[in-house]
Protein backbone atom coordinates (compact mmCIF):
# COMPACT_ATOMS: atom_id res chain seq x y z
CA UNK A 1 0.00 0.00 0.00
CA UNK A 2 1.49 3.19 -0.99
CA UNK A 3 0.55 6.31 0.89
CA UNK A 4 1.35 10.15 -0.96
CA UNK A 5 1.53 13.58 0.75
CA UNK A 6 0.05 16.33 -0.80
CA UNK A 7 1.46 18.99 0.68
CA UNK A 8 0.44 23.01 0.26
CA UNK A 9 -0.25 25.94 1.79
CA UNK A 10 -4.41 25.30 0.33
CA UNK A 11 -4.96 29.44 1.25
CA UNK A 12 -7.41 28.50 0.23
CA UNK A 13 -8.29 25.32 -2.04
CA UNK A 14 -8.57 25.82 -5.68
CA UNK A 15 -10.10 23.48 -8.57
CA UNK A 16 -6.32 23.28 -9.39
CA UNK A 17 -5.65 21.57 -6.01
CA UNK A 18 -9.17 19.47 -6.05
CA UNK A 19 -7.69 18.23 -9.77
CA UNK A 20 -4.22 16.90 -8.69
CA UNK A 21 -6.36 15.32 -5.23
CA UNK A 22 -8.17 13.24 -7.67
CA UNK A 23 -5.75 12.43 -10.18
CA UNK A 24 -3.07 11.33 -6.82
CA UNK A 25 -5.89 9.34 -5.51
CA UNK A 26 -5.99 7.39 -8.45
CA UNK A 27 -2.19 6.82 -8.78
CA UNK A 28 -1.59 5.68 -4.97
CA UNK A 29 -3.55 4.16 -2.24
CA UNK A 30 -4.10 6.71 0.11
CA UNK A 31 -3.36 10.11 -0.30
CA UNK A 32 -3.08 12.35 2.88
CA UNK A 33 -3.45 16.42 2.02
CA UNK A 34 -1.61 18.16 4.87
CA UNK A 35 -1.90 21.81 5.16
CA UNK A 36 0.92 23.46 6.29
CA UNK A 37 0.23 25.57 9.28
CA UNK A 38 3.55 27.23 9.74
CA UNK A 39 4.47 28.17 6.34
CA UNK A 40 5.96 31.89 7.22
CA UNK A 41 3.07 33.48 4.85
CA UNK A 42 0.05 35.28 6.78
CA UNK A 43 -3.09 33.57 5.72
CA UNK A 44 -7.04 34.40 5.60
CA UNK A 45 -7.46 31.33 6.64
CA UNK A 46 -6.84 29.70 9.60
CA UNK A 47 -5.29 26.37 9.20
CA UNK A 48 -8.75 24.46 10.89
CA UNK A 49 -10.54 26.76 8.55
CA UNK A 50 -8.36 25.42 5.75
CA UNK A 51 -8.77 21.47 6.46
CA UNK A 52 -12.44 21.95 7.19
CA UNK A 53 -13.21 23.26 3.24
CA UNK A 54 -10.49 20.62 1.89
CA UNK A 55 -12.50 17.87 3.62
CA UNK A 56 -15.77 19.34 2.62
CA UNK A 57 -14.40 19.58 -1.31
CA UNK A 58 -12.69 15.55 -0.96
CA UNK A 59 -15.83 13.79 0.82
CA UNK A 60 -16.24 11.64 -2.10
CA UNK A 61 -12.88 10.48 -2.40
CA UNK A 62 -12.42 7.38 0.20
CA UNK A 63 -8.93 7.11 0.12
CA UNK A 64 -8.48 10.73 0.67
CA UNK A 65 -7.52 12.10 4.12
CA UNK A 66 -6.60 16.24 5.19
CA UNK A 67 -4.84 16.91 8.16
CA UNK A 68 -2.90 19.94 9.49
CA UNK A 69 0.89 19.99 9.74
CA UNK A 70 3.94 21.83 11.67
CA UNK A 71 7.33 21.32 11.22
CA UNK A 72 9.12 19.65 8.18
CA UNK A 73 7.38 18.03 6.17
CA UNK A 74 9.36 14.88 5.35
CA UNK A 75 8.52 14.34 9.08
CA UNK A 76 5.22 14.28 8.93
CA UNK A 77 5.47 12.21 5.62
CA UNK A 78 7.61 10.06 7.91
CA UNK A 79 4.94 9.68 10.76
CA UNK A 80 2.46 8.90 8.51
CA UNK A 81 4.07 6.23 6.94
CA UNK A 82 4.01 7.97 2.98
CA UNK A 83 7.07 7.22 0.66
CA UNK A 84 5.74 9.58 -1.41
CA UNK A 85 5.21 13.93 -1.78
CA UNK A 86 3.13 15.02 -4.58
CA UNK A 87 3.05 18.37 -5.47
CA UNK A 88 1.18 19.83 -8.51
CA UNK A 89 3.47 22.02 -11.28
CA UNK A 90 1.65 24.81 -13.07
CA UNK A 91 3.98 26.78 -15.16
CA UNK A 92 7.82 27.29 -15.38
CA UNK A 93 7.40 29.86 -12.34
CA UNK A 94 6.49 27.00 -10.27
CA UNK A 95 9.80 24.45 -11.08
CA UNK A 96 12.20 26.59 -9.77
CA UNK A 97 10.80 26.79 -6.02
CA UNK A 98 9.32 23.29 -6.49
CA UNK A 99 12.62 21.90 -7.40
CA UNK A 100 14.74 23.37 -4.85
CA UNK A 101 12.13 22.03 -1.60
CA UNK A 102 12.27 19.02 -3.59
CA UNK A 103 16.12 18.80 -3.36
CA UNK A 104 16.31 20.05 0.48
CA UNK A 105 13.21 17.21 0.94
CA UNK A 106 15.54 14.64 -0.46
CA UNK A 107 18.41 15.17 1.70
CA UNK A 108 16.51 15.68 4.45
CA UNK A 109 14.90 11.86 3.62
CA UNK A 110 16.13 10.15 0.67
CA UNK A 111 13.61 7.05 1.25
CA UNK A 112 10.69 9.49 0.34
CA UNK A 113 10.38 11.06 -3.39
CA UNK A 114 8.74 14.00 -4.82
CA UNK A 115 6.43 13.29 -7.34
CA UNK A 116 5.23 16.14 -9.87
CA UNK A 117 1.68 16.18 -11.17
CA UNK A 118 1.20 18.74 -13.72
CA UNK A 119 -1.64 20.97 -13.61
CA UNK A 120 -4.54 20.47 -16.20
CA UNK A 121 -4.79 22.88 -18.67
CA UNK A 122 -8.02 24.72 -17.55
CA UNK A 123 -6.13 24.76 -13.88
CA UNK A 124 -2.48 26.29 -15.19
CA UNK A 125 -3.03 29.87 -13.96
CA UNK A 126 -4.92 29.03 -11.21
CA UNK A 127 -3.29 31.18 -7.95
CA UNK A 128 -4.45 30.82 -4.20
CA UNK A 129 -3.47 35.03 -4.04
CA UNK A 130 -5.30 35.79 -7.39
CA UNK A 131 -8.67 33.93 -5.79
CA UNK A 132 -8.85 36.06 -2.91
CA UNK A 133 -7.74 39.41 -4.47
CA UNK A 134 -11.14 38.89 -7.27
CA UNK A 135 -13.37 37.62 -3.83
CA UNK A 136 -12.21 41.20 -1.83
CA UNK A 137 -12.89 43.16 -4.53
CA UNK A 138 -16.45 41.58 -4.96
CA UNK A 139 -15.91 39.25 -8.05
CA UNK A 140 -17.15 35.98 -8.61
CA UNK A 141 -14.99 32.68 -7.76
CA UNK A 142 -17.55 30.51 -8.47
CA UNK A 143 -15.52 28.88 -11.18
CA UNK A 144 -11.86 28.66 -9.94
CA UNK A 145 -12.79 27.01 -6.73
CA UNK A 146 -14.37 24.21 -4.56
CA UNK A 147 -18.35 25.03 -3.64
CA UNK A 148 -16.76 24.80 -0.08
CA UNK A 149 -14.21 27.65 -0.24
CA UNK A 150 -16.64 29.53 -2.82
CA UNK A 151 -19.14 29.90 0.34
CA UNK A 152 -16.37 31.06 3.02
CA UNK A 153 -15.14 33.29 0.82
CA UNK A 154 -18.30 34.88 0.46
CA UNK A 155 -18.63 35.15 3.95
CA UNK A 156 -15.43 36.61 4.39
CA UNK A 157 -16.28 39.24 2.36
CA UNK A 158 -19.13 40.57 3.91
CA UNK A 159 -17.31 40.29 6.93
CA UNK A 160 -18.76 39.91 10.49
CA UNK A 161 -22.98 40.02 10.56
O1 LIG B 1 1.38 25.93 -1.17
P1 LIG B 1 2.80 26.18 -0.81
O2 LIG B 1 2.96 27.55 -0.18
O3 LIG B 1 3.74 25.96 -1.94
O4 LIG B 1 3.13 25.10 0.34
C1 LIG B 1 4.36 25.13 0.97
C2 LIG B 1 4.57 23.93 1.92
C3 LIG B 1 3.56 23.93 3.07
C4 LIG B 1 4.46 22.65 1.17
C5 LIG B 1 6.02 24.14 2.42
O5 LIG B 1 6.10 25.42 3.02
C6 LIG B 1 6.49 23.08 3.38
O6 LIG B 1 6.79 21.98 3.01
N1 LIG B 1 6.58 23.47 4.68
C7 LIG B 1 7.07 22.60 5.72
C8 LIG B 1 8.46 23.01 6.16
C9 LIG B 1 9.56 22.19 5.52
O7 LIG B 1 9.50 20.98 5.48
N2 LIG B 1 10.61 22.91 5.02
C10 LIG B 1 11.80 22.32 4.49
C11 LIG B 1 11.80 21.79 3.08
S1 LIG B 1 11.12 22.83 1.85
Amino acid sequence: MTTAVFAGSFDPATNGHLDVVERAAAVFDRVIVAVGSTTGKQSLFSAQERVEMLREACADHKNVEVEAFEGLLVDFAERKGAAVIVKGLRCMSDFDREYQMAFHNRGLNPQIETVFLMASPPHIYLRSSVIKEIARLGGSVAQFVPAAVEKRLRERARGPA
